[in-house]
Parts: C-alpha cells; structure tokens; sequence
C-alpha cells in the first residue's frame, strides 16, 4: 500500500471540508463525515483510556475520535495516532498541540515496529477507524495482526466500522474476545467493535 498522498492541507474540520476529502480519495478515507463525538467518547470508554498509559489510534482523520481520546488521556499517558491521507495529516498537527501525542505519516501495520520502539511490554489500547470492506482482505488482514502483536496481552483494541459483518471473522483470528454494538446515532449508523484477547503475532 502506498503511503502517502498529496500536500494539501485542509482548511477547518467541517462536514464539508471532510466530504471534499471523500470525494477525492474515497476508498481510504471511507466515510462521508466525520465521526460524531458522542461515537469517539463511546470508543475512548470502551477502549479503557482513562486508565491508560499508551494508547494508539489507526486512521485519525481529522480528529473526530483523536479529540475525546485526548480529553479521557491521563495526564502521564502517551498517545500515537496514524493517518496517511496528507490534507488530514496537516489539519491533525494543526489542530492539536499536545506533548503526549504524536502524528505518525505511516500507514497502520507500522504499529508493531512502533511496540519495539516505544512501548516494549505492548499497548494498553488501539482505536480504529479505517474502513477494513474498502481494502484488498490481505491489507486488512496485515493491520489486524500488526494491532494484535502490538498490544499487551491485557490490551484492547476497538474498531469503528460501517460495514455489518466484514470484520467480526477476521478479527477472530487475531482475538480470543469480539463484541459489537450498534450504534444508530452517527452519519452514517456505525458498529462499534471491541476485541481482546490479543493472539500477538500468527
Ligand atoms: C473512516 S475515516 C475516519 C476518520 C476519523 N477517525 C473519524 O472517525 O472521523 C478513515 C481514516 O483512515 C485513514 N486510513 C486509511 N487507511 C489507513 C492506513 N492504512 N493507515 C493509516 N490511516 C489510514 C484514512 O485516510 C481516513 O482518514
């Protein structure tokens, strides 16, 4: 998968500015607006960052689940969050000047090397957002293990997806535990999946 792409920035976070985005590049970024806040406080609970000490987030957009991970992190936690579209990239830096949190160009799987570096004993948490039904199964696949051997064994990972059904199987092969809820109140509806248990790397 490549990694990055164009240097334009955007703007303000606006529905617009983020459907604009869409149009432009519609298979990775997915989504034709961002994710309500209410959904990224869900995600932010769900994933346990209040109690956290190293929290990741694949495929931050805008910052739309990035915000309230920031507002629940402890004061002494860390946070990396992973975004390739570079217009989003350059909204992210902009729009948030926090010393626990780092904005990586990269593209997801590079979350296990960022454990070796980092995080040695594995992160408490992972947070996604990247629309698994739209890639090629062998690049979701390469994520899945990638998030499972990066987290501790006690870690969580927890997945936004729109798709019903795409994702639940092939997180199960990377974790012993999968639950889903829907959640009905977001453009559009959207699943919210926590999965434990990490298998580490297969
Ligand atoms: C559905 S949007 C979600 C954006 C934001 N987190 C939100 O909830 O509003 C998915 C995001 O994942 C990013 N993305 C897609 N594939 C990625 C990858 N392999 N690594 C990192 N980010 C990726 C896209 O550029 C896009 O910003």
């Amino acid at each position: 998968m490549s990694q990055n792409t164009s240097s334009r920035s955007v703007p303000r976070q606006s529905m617009w500015s983020f459907f604009r985005e869409f149009l432009r590049d519609r298979q990775r970024i997915g989504a034709i607006a961002p994710t309500s806040t209410a959904v990224g406080r869900h995600m932010a609970r769900l994933a346990g960052v209040a109690e956290a000490r190293t929290v990741v987030e694949l495929g931050a957009g805008t910052g739309a689940i990035t915000a309230p991970v920031i507002e629940a992190l402890p004061a002494d936690a860390r946070m990396w969050a992973y975004e390739i579209h570079d217009p989003f990239l350059a909204h992210l830096r902009e729009r948030f000047d926090d010393p626990r949190v780092t904005f990586l160009n990269e593209s997801a799987e590079a979350v296990r090397e960022l454990r070796a570096r980092e995080a040695p004993e594995g992160f408490d948490a992972i947070v996604c957002s990247i629309p698994f039904s739209l890639l090629p199964p062998v690049a979701t696949d390469g994520i899945l293990a990638a998030a499972a051997a990066a987290l501790r064994p006690g870690g969580t990972f927890v997945a936004l997806q729109y798709h019903p059904t795409y994702l639940v199987p092939l997180l199960r092969r990377h974790f012993g535990s999968v639950r889903r809820e829907f959640h009905p109140f977001n453009l559009p509806p959207t699943l919210l999946i926590t999965a434990r248990e990490p298998r580490g790397d297969r």
